[in-house]
């Protein structure tokens, strides 16, 4: 049986929200990954789905929301603070 603690909490995306000039690009959203899972985001051109990965990779900093990764809050400020904390994006 596939219990909670045989997949860990890896990642929270918490409602974030991202503006852009004349554009709501991240409206609170939320996301929760657990170790071993594979997820696909899916949605129409300029639904976020870039902005949302650009902000895990700290290429893109949220007005708003949280994100907690490996179970503790993290600030996600650079690519290089997203490496750091093993964040790959490719
Ligand atoms: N660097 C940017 N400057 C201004 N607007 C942007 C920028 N990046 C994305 N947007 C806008 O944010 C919205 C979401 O875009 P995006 O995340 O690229 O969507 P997707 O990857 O789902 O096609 C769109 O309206 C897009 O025009
Ligand atoms: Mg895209």
């Amino acid at each position: 049986m596939i219990t909670e603690s045989s997949h860990p909490e890896l990642l929270r995306m918490t409602g974030i929200i991202k503006h852009f000039p004349g554009a709501k690009a991240l409206d609170g959203v939320d996301l929760d990954i657990r170790a071993g899972e594979v997820h696909c985001l899916l949605g129409q051109n300029g639904a976020g789905k870039s902005t949302l990965i650009k902000v895990l990779a700290g290429a893109h900093q949220p007005d708003a929301g949280q994100i907690s990764w490996r179970g503790e809050t993290v600030r996600i400020g650079s690519t290089q603070a997203a490496l750091k904390l093993q964040l790959a994006v490719e």
